[in-house]
Parts: structure tokens; C-alpha cells; sequence
């Protein structure tokens, strides 16, 4: 097992660039099961939940290869595939779940391991087979597994509303619904960009779906779809973790390849620390000035705080003159990395779902724990900021997410390197 060690108290300053989204790139990998043929993504994260979709559809009898150029990933789905996801790769990633809509939609049954929850929360997928029954999936569980079947073979389309917002849930129903008979109307569905871009990317395959960034989507069924040719977005979240990097005393960090409108919440938050977030060609600069300040922090759903940047936005707030509220309103167990932080000498106590953060005017660095993909991040800035050595364990958690962060972060010229734990 791989530990990051971090010499800290360095400010960064330089350019980084960032990767393919990894929870667009996911499901848009799952999306490729709705065609039969040769399918190309580009701008593919390499990453180890990435790699988990690919020995996914590769269980299935798919082939994935990854080729540098491009970071593309080039997908045969062939005539027939074995509709299944095995709970050996699902327990190692919750979003293999995006199997289900495309898999019961193309191939009239799906048969995937219930995840279960994580470090994060219960975050159970009710609204998902809720979603694939309202389209005429049949559901059943059954030792550990949900089997969805399409009874005459195909879905219909159906007017649904989510209980509440889900990213994965809209992503699967909307799948699911692309090649159902008629017309679907999903309501309250999440609008994060992840969404919308796997909407461009269905739409691009011959799919007829409006909305996809509202609401409200709407999706006429189409008998079939031709295979994917898609780029992907930007991950926003990598990027808004370096604008953070860059938010941090004394630092100058450029972001490139970001898109500045996925980024408003976070950008808006920075500003209010103090840091100072321009826009430059491709991407945003964002220069750190002096002690932040105080800021509450509330997260939300997209366009609110997106949840995965809350842990890092923290970093910030644990060395501002002065108290912040921040408050977890997604997850129900999304405060992982505080213990962690408290190692460092920061200075939060945590009432429900809001942690309060007392800023202190240094941190100072120590060996602690991930715990989380977004924990693990954080727990990076943290080490950044800190005086003396900070070592972060398990490491995996990180590798999920981050593509090589610590070579992305040397060049900035951050003390930091890979080693064995
Ligand atoms: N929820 C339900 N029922 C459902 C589905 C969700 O109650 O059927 C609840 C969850 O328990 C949670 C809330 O709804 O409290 C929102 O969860 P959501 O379904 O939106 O999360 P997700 O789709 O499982 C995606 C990202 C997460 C990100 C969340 C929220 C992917 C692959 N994962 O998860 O990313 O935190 O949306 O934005 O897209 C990460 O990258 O570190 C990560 C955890």
C-alpha cells in the first residue's frame, strides 16, 4: 500500500491541469451497454474506479483497451453480454450500479449486487429501482442482489419524479428511459454537468432527450442506439481542489482545462476567504492572499456547494482568523477527515451536521489516515499548509479519484512524494 508524504509550508505556484471527470466518465463508460458495436470515449481518467467499470463490462464480455492518446478508451460491446454485476467489483465502487438502467433497457434483464453503504453515508438506490419499475422494470432482491427484468422485453416510458435528488439515480433512469417504448418525463432530477454531459453523450449515440442541466428531462425512446464517440468534460472537482491548493496562503495557482461555470459555489466561497479566483485563458487563476477568512459553508445539490469539494474546502477554514459553520446536508456521514485534521492541530468540533471550525494560526504536519476519496484530498491540502512532515495512509482512496496528484502537485512545487506504506 502506497502512503503520500508531504513536506509542507511550501506555497504552490504554477500551472495544473486538469483530468477527465471521473463521475461523468463512469456512467458514460456504463452507457456504451445501451449499443452493441465499437465505442470511443476520450478524455477518460486514469483512475482505479475507471478501471473498476472496465473489469465491469469486461465480466460482462465486453473488451475496454485504454490507449494514451487521448486518454481514450475504446469499448466492443458484442451481440450478446452477460448481464451482470458481480458484488466483488461493486463493493469496491458503489457507482457500478449505473449498470442496471442500461443493462435492463438494451438487454431486458440486469442482475448487480446491491452496494451497500459506505464511509460517507447509507446512500441507499430506492429512487433508482423506483425510477426503472415506473419505466416497467420488474424488481426483485434476492441474496444480496437486485434482478431487474423487462417483462415484454422493453421499458415504457413514464412520468417519474425522484423522492429527492440523485446524481447516479437521473443518470440510470435516464438511460434506461433513452431506449424505452414512448415518451418519459423525469422530475426532480439532479443537475449536476456530470448529468448533462452523459445526456450529450446519449444524445450523440442517436438518443432524443431535452432538459438534461433542469429539472424536468424529457426522453422519447428510440429502438436503438448507435455506439458512443464522446470527449469528456472536465472533472470539476479535481480542478476545485487545486483552486483550493491555489486559496491557500501565499499561493499562485493556475487551473486549467476547468470549465469556470461548473465552479460558481466554490469560486464564490474562495472569494469570501479572501483568495482572489480571475479568469484566464482555459481555465482560472486563483492567488492566495495572506490569513482567510471566516466563511460559512452549506452544502447542496448542484448549481449549491458541491458535497465532494466540503472536506477540502475545509483546509482553508481550519487556518482562518476566526469560526466557520460548515454544514453537511447530502451525506449523513460526510465528516471523516475532521478527526484527522484535529491530528494536525486544527481545531473543529462537530454538532449534527454542521462542523464548527475554529481557525488556528498554523497547522503542523503528522501521519494520519484516509478514509474517503474526498477525505484523502483534503487531508493532502492540509498537509500542504502545514509546517514539518505529514504522511497520509491509505492511499487508495485517494488513487480513486485524483489521477497521480503528487505528480500534478510537484511541478507547482509542492514537497510531496509516493512511498510505501
Ligand atoms: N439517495 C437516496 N436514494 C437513492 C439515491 C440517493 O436516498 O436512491 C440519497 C443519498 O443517500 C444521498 C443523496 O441522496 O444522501 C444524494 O446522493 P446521490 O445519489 O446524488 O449520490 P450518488 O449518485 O451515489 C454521486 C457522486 C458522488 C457525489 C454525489 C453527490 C458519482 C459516481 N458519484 O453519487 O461522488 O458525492 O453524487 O454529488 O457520480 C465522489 O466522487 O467522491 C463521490 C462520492
Amino acid at each position: 500500500m502506497d502512503k503520500i508524504v508531504v513536506e509542507g509550508g511550501v506555497p504552490l505556484r504554477g500551472t495544473v491541469q486538469v483530468s477527465g471527470a471521473k463521475n461523468a466518465a463512469l456512467p458514460i463508460v456504463a452507457a456504451s451497454l445501451l449499443a452493441e458495436g465499437d465505442h470511443v470515449v476520450r478524455n477518460v481518467p486514469d483512475l482505479a474506479d475507471v478501471r473498476t467499470m472496465g473489469r465491469l463490462l469486461g465480466h460482462m464480455g465486453c473488451t475496454v483497451e485504454r490507449s494514451g492518446d487521448q486518454h481514450a478508451a475504446a469499448i466492443r460491446v458484442p451481440a450478446a453480454v452477460t448481464p451482470e454485476a458481480p458484488y466483488e467489483l461493486v463493493k469496491t465502487m458503489r457507482a457500478s450500479v449505473v449498470v442496471l438502467g442500461p443493462l435492463v433497457a438494451r438487454w431486458g434483464k440486469a442482475r448487480v449486487s446491491l452496494p451497500g453503504g459506505c464511509a460517507i453515508g447509507a446512500r441507499p438506490i430506492d429512487q433508482h429501482l423506483k425510477g426503472l419499475t415506473a419505466l416497467g422494470a420488474k424488481i426483485e432482491l434476492e441474496h444480496g442482489y437486485v434482478t431487474a427484468t423487462a417483462p415484454r422485453g422493453r421499458l415504457h416510458g413514464a412520468v417519474f419524479t425522484f423522492d429527492g435528488q440523485t446524481v447516479t439515480g437521473t443518470e440510470n433512469v435516464m438511460m434506461a428511459a433513452a431506449l424505452a417504448e414512448g415518451r418519459s418525463v423525469l422530475r426532480n432530477c439532479a443537475r449536476e454537468p456530470e448529468v448533462i454531459d452523459l445526456a450529450d453523450a446519449l444524445i450523440r449515440m442517436g438518443a432524443r432527450i431535452e432538459g438534461a442541466g433542469t429539472d424536468e428531462i424529457r426522453i422519447d425512446g428510440v429502438e436503438r442506439l448507435a455506439p458512443l464517440d464522446h470527449d469528456v468534460i472536465a472533472d470539476r472537482i479535481e480542478a476545485g481542489t487545486f483552486m483550493v491548493a491555489g486559496a491557500l496562503p501565499g499561493c499562485d495557482v493556475v487551473v486549467k482545462g476547468c470549465l469556470a461555470d461548473h465552479l460558481e459555489a466554490l469560486t464564490e466561497k474562495l472569494r469570501a476567504v479572501g483568495a482572489t479566483v480571475t479568469a484566464v485563458e482555459g481555465g482560472v487563476r486563483v492567488v492566495g492572499d495572506g490569513r482567510p477568512r471566516p466563511v460559512d459553508v452549506r452544502t447542496a445539490p448542484h448549481p449549491g456547494f458541491p458535497t465532494d469539494m466540503q472536506a477540502q474546502m475545509m483546509v482553508p477554514l481550519c487556518l482562518a482568523d476566526g469560526s466557520s459553520k460548515v454544514t453537511e446536508t447530502v451525506f449523513e456521514n460526510r465528516f471523516m477527515h475532521v478527526q484527522e485534521l484535529l491530528r494536525l492541530g486544527a481545531d473543529v468540533a462537530i454538532d449534527g451536521k454542521t462542523a464548527v471550525v475554529r481557525g488556528v494560526p498554523a497547522l503542523s504536519g503528522a501521519p494520519v489516515m484516509a478514509s474517503d476519496l474526498r477525505a484523502s484530498a483534503a487531508l493532502v491540502l492540509a498537509g500542504l499548509a502545514a509546517q514539518g512532515t505529514t504522511e497520509v495512509l491509505r492511499v487508495y482512496h485517494l488513487d480513486r479519484g485524483y489521477e497521480r496528484i503528487e505528480a500534478k502537485l510537484a511541478p507547482l512545487g509542492a514537497r510531496i512524494r509516493r512511498e510505501k506504506e
